[in-house]
């Protein structure tokens, strides 16, 4: 058998199992004073999590399903959270992009450690329009809106020294049109169905509190850890 660089041979069992889990602080979470829609929630706890030096906290984890029905999952940066949902930006020709223009549904994770958090977000995926994609890739730095702009995202990379050249191509594009958008560029917005937030506790007592979408504003519904 193959040895792997564990000191047991136990698949890393004990070594997983002595490592620290919710060890974080968890701030107040007063579930019968929650608010009565979840974006107004999830940008309390942001907040909170960057009070707790999270780092990286607008990092979440985008699961999608391919147009096989296999599901993958990849960390994006969330860009707002507003009344209409949680929004993000991709190239459409990408592997996310695929997998959302075959089945336009969504499901986004955060995970908070240092405030022992989870926040979970299924929903329909709705296309922002372009000049939302515009806006925000305006906004991106040169680097990453020549990156993006190569539209090579996802595919395989047969020769690395394709890079230089492409990114040296995007870059003279951009500097002949600043305002440069590819229309591949979206920005999409998760309207949700239902947001959980997750409040954990050393003591395994955690806190969950479900918003479901109802015809007039939102289901509260606290459900069993
Ligand atoms: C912290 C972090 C932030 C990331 N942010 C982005 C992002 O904003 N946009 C992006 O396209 N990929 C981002 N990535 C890379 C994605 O996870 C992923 O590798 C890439 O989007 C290709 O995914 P796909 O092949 O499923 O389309 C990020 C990765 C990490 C770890």
């Amino acid at each position: 058998m193959e040895h792997t660089s564990w000191s047991d041979d136990d698949g890393g069992r004990a070594f997983l199992r002595a490592l620290p889990v919710l060890a974080g602080e968890a701030p107040e979470f007063d579930i019968d004073q929650a608010p009565s829609d979840p974006a107004t929630l999830f940008a309390q706890w942001l907040r909170q999590a960057v009070a707790a030096e999270v780092p990286e906290p607008h990092a979440m984890t985008l699961s999608t399903i391919d147009a096989l029905g296999f599901p993958r999952a990849r960390v994006l940066i969330v860009k707002s959270v507003d009344a209409d949902g949680w929004h993000f930006a991709a190239v459409s020709a990408s592997q996310k992009g695929a997998d959302l223009s075959a089945n336009p549904v969504a499901a986004l994770t955060f995970h908070w450690p240092a405030v022992v958090r989870q926040v979970r977000v299924v929903g329909d995926i709705v296309d922002d329009g372009p000049a939302a994609a515009a806006a925000d890739f305006r906004a991106r730095p040169l680097e990453s809106r020549a990156q993006a702009l190569t539209l090579r995202q996802s595919t395989p990379m047969a020769d690395p020294g394709e890079m230089d050249t492409e990114i040296d191509k995007a870059r003279r594009k951009l500097a002949d049109d600043p305002d440069l958008t590819p229309v591949e560029w979206l920005s999409y917005c998760v309207r949700p169905a239902e947001v959980e937030f997750w409040q954990g506790y050393p003591d395994r007592r955690h806190l969950r509190l479900s918003y479901r979408r109802a015809d007039d504003g939102w289901d509260r519904i606290r459900l069993w850890p």
